[in-house]
């Protein structure tokens, strides 16, 4: 239909997209090989067989599996220009992208050579096709607190995030614990963002408010379960990045008829759509829109607004929103 092509085609921005889940089967298997790395999987089919995930740690299970291919620069380079490829194709503008040192440092690989081979394909795709990004930390909160001070000013000091977040498993992992680090990235002048309501309760998305000074949520989807934060999102606007296929993909929801993204919006919140881990979840940015859209039966001027929050919630310059919208 004509409203559809229109979707398409519209000047987009993504705000929740994990650089390490738009690893493809076939890229997937060629840095196995490449860099010697045992799979338990041996092509393309079997990899994709191993999509059905039963919840959120069923999916980090392959998710971390896989990320012990990335081992070079050019590694993270090829992977980050495949994802800003798919960006000019499909026409977003701008995008903000996480990744995740702490499992490629585990793996030996240092962060200045993940951070070079981002950098290098961030600045080849604005030279090339004019998308801009942006890059953003992110901490698990599965793992220690202990070290990440120190392993967000040593990413200072290579230069190049533009803020931090926090994801990996959910569950039985409050905010709080990062407390004093995303105190630190706040003196540091970096933004600062975090899963949380994915798996976990509505008070999590509260202590990441509260403890953490966060500017977004990721995720955000269980806000529906508490009337008094639900007001709190929509009376500060902040900005929630719903990511319908992933919710889907995970079990959250039963379907994406099943979503409750319309309800929020209905709410009055600021709410977006991403994509999370295309690769893993079924589709990139336009299909998670689309899907969504008629799935719910979105309403036009709805599709649109989800897009002008995503340009007001991005952080990008003040300028260069008022050019994008
Ligand atoms: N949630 C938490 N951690 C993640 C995700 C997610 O959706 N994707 C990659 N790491
Ligand atoms: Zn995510």
């Amino acid at each position: 239909t004509q409203e559809k092509k229109k979707l398409a085609g519209m000047p987009k921005v993504e705000l929740h997209l994990h650089l390490e889940g738009t690893l493809e089967p076939e890229m997937l298997l060629n840095l196995a090989e490449n860099n010697s790395v045992s799979l338990p999987y041996r092509n393309v089919d079997a990899i994709r067989a191993a999509y059905r995930f039963a919840d959120l740690q069923s999916f980090l299970n392959l998710y971390y599996l896989a990320t012990q291919c990335l081992r070079k620069e050019q590694d993270f380079y090829s992977l980050t220009l495949a994802y800003l490829r798919h960006c000019r194709d499909e026409n977003i503008a701008y995008t903000e992208m996480f990744f995740d040192p702490q499992t490629h440092l585990e793996h030996g690989v240092p962060l200045t050579v993940v951070m070079a081979g981002i950098s290098a394909a961030q600045k080849e795709a604005e030279r090339e096709w004019g998308v801009l990004s942006g890059l953003i930390l992110c901490f698990e909160r599965d793992r220690p607190a202990e070290g990440t001070i120190a392993l967000l000013e040593e990413a200072e000091r290579i230069g190049g995030i533009i803020g931090v977040g926090l994801d990996s498993a959910e569950r039985d992992h409050p905010p709080g614990k990062f407390q004093e680090t995303f105190a630190v990235a706040r003196a540091l002048g970096l933004h600062r963002v975090a899963h949380a309501g994915e798996e976990g309760p509505p008070e999590y998305i509260t202590d990441a408010l509260d403890t953490l000074f966060v500017e977004r949520i990721d995720h955000g989807v269980r806000a529906i379960e508490s009337p008094e934060l639900l007001r709190r999102l929509r009376e500060e606007q902040i900005p929630l990045t719903v990511c319908p296929f992933s919710n889907v993909s995970l079990g959250g929801f039963g379907s994406l008829q099943q979503h409750n993204v319309g309800r929020l919006l209905d709410a009055g919140l600021k709410v977006t759509i991403n994509s999370d881990d295309p690769a893993y979840f079924g589709g990139y940015l336009t299909e998670n829109i689309i899907a969504t859209w008629e799935a719910l039966g979105l309403s036009f001027e709805q599709a649109v607004q989800v897009q002008v929050n995503a340009i007001e919630g991005s952080f990008a310059e003040e300028q260069k929103k008022r050019d994008m919208l």
